[in-house]
């Protein structure tokens, strides 16, 4: 981060800027395949409690630390307390993890795109082996992987995430319109209507702790919390921006997006397969198994879905450009690298880091972790549901108990009242970092087999 800051014109400016980070390839294709997979309604009902406590409270901590602080994560955290900056250090590492696979499936959108564009979609019967041929390749998936990642470096390498950004604030109204028609019509399919009840209607019966892990998991992920992010996004505003309606603001977007995701894609599964739970399970490959079906069955399809997958690239162009940058900017900062050097460095980590998740799925499917995570799953294990699980109760830990809650609240309440600062002070003190160990303790022992949850 050089000396000249900039900041974003007003609150308008950095509420959308917030949102193109948060925005991604989480919202559309991770959150609807961890809905599917635990239990539909109830996983619908702990992901939205837990962003009105933890992930309300957590983002409004990280921006105010960044306006603070003026700094990137592992610059706050060293400038508040010297002790603290470990905490920015693991932050630091999260997006590393992160990039290569997030780069596996922004490859997987790419090759959909140019098979709706050149007439080679799936068909509707076969969209699942026609998935399941496709990533069990050794080559073609590496091909799509690679050329997502290098659009991002090109971008990164030479600056223009201006360009990014703009054709990308034009296709991501175009982007909710479209899913929005695609949900309505997912819906109304034939035999749909159970899957809206899956999808919307809790089930008791249905919630452990490890649904309450991936919704946790999954809600750092979506709005890009407990990696450092928001707090270099925090370093940009200006004293007079509302914290607490922009915070508001940028969960309903993500959080609405995301609802739509699953709307398109969880009643489609009841359709087309009357809700088997293995096509529920499905996991990273469900979106690229069941929405070629939805277009099979649309009159003008194939168009309809090239469009989506063109404006899908886009919304996950700008959140991989954002994390390789994230990523550029630690390297030149920490190893005192240019950023040439830096670029190329990162980049042949990420292409190194990539290979796995790719090949996990084909040449190296034997090897699993846990005896279930194929690569993909693992490195998305380790980061959401273990790595930002950490940065966020260390966050927790340190406002609610060194720093103490009221240097936030001096300044959220630079710009008026803060009106949910008691529950502010509950979730960061209590509630945040007593649910995190229960439920990281409990699911690192699942995870290892030792116990049953
Ligand atoms: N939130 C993004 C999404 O939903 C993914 C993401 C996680 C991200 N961390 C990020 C994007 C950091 C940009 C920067 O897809």
């Amino acid at each position: 981060m050089g000396d000249q800051r900039s900041s974003f014109t007003g609150k308008l400016g950095f509420v959308l800027a917030a949102a193109g980070s948060a925005v991604g390839l989480g919202n559309i294709w991770r959150f609807p395949y961890l809905a599917a997979q635990y239990g539909g309604g109830i996983f619908l009902l702990v992901y939205i409690i837990l962003a009105l406590t933890f992930g309300y409270a957590l983002m409004t901590a990280e921006i105010a630390i960044g306006r603070k602080t003026g700094l990137s994560a592992i610059g706050a955290f060293k400038a508040l307390d010297k002790r603290y900056a470990f905490v920015g250090y693991i932050a630091a590492i999260v997006p590393v993890i992160i990039l290569p696979y997030y780069s596996v499936i922004g490859g997987w959108v790419t090759k959909y795109l140019v098979a709706f564009i050149s007439g080679q979609a799936p068909v509707a019967d076969a969209s699942d082996a026609y998935f399941g041929d496709f990533i069990a390749q050794t080559g073609e998936p590496i091909l799509w992987f690679s050329i997502f990642i290098g659009i991002t470096a090109v971008v990164v390498f030479f600056g223009v995430e201006k360009g990014i950004e703009k054709v990308s604030k034009v296709m991501m109204p175009i982007l909710i319109v479209l899913a929005l028609v695609i949900a309505v019509y997912s819906v109304f399919l034939p035999g749909a209507m159970e899957g809206v009840k899956y999808y919307i209607l809790p089930d008791f019966s249905k919630f452990s702790v490890t649904t309450v892990l991936a919704a946790m998991g999954q809600l750092f992920y979506s709005m890009s919390l407990a990696m450092g992010i928001m707090i270099t996004y925090g370093s940009y505003i200006k004293k007079d921006v509302s914290l607490e309606s922009s915070v508001k603001q940028i969960e309903i977007f993500d959080t609405g997006i995301a609802f739509m995701a699953g709307l398109m894609v969880i009643p489609a599964v009841f359709a087309f397969s009357g809700g088997d739970p293995a096509a529920l399970g499905k996991g990273p490959s469900l979106m690229f198994i069941t929405l070629p079906k939805v277009f099979a069955s649309m009159p003008g399809g194939t168009i309809i879905g090239a469009v989506f997958f063109l404006l899908v690239l886009f919304a996950a162009l700008t959140s991989s450009i954002s994390l390789m940058e994230t990523v550029v900017s630690i390297f030149q900062d920490k190893l005192k690298l240019n950023r040439t050097w830096s670029c190329v460095i990162v980049l042949l980590i990420s292409v190194l880091l990539g290979l796995p998740s790719s090949l996990g799925f084909g040449a190296w499917g034997d090897i699993l972790f846990f005896g279930k995570m194929s690569f993909l799953d693992f490195f998305d294990f380790i980061s959401n549901s273990v790595l930002m699980p950490v940065v966020a109760f260390l966050t927790c830990i340190f406002i609610g108990y060194v720093l103490k809650p009221k240097a936030i609240i001096d300044e959220v309440e630079l710009a008026g009242k803060f009106k949910r600062k008691d529950l502010f002070v509950f979730v960061i003190k209590y509630l945040a970092p007593i649910c995190i160990v229960l439920i990281l303790g409990f699911s690192i022992l699942e995870a290892m087999g030792i116990i049953k949850v």
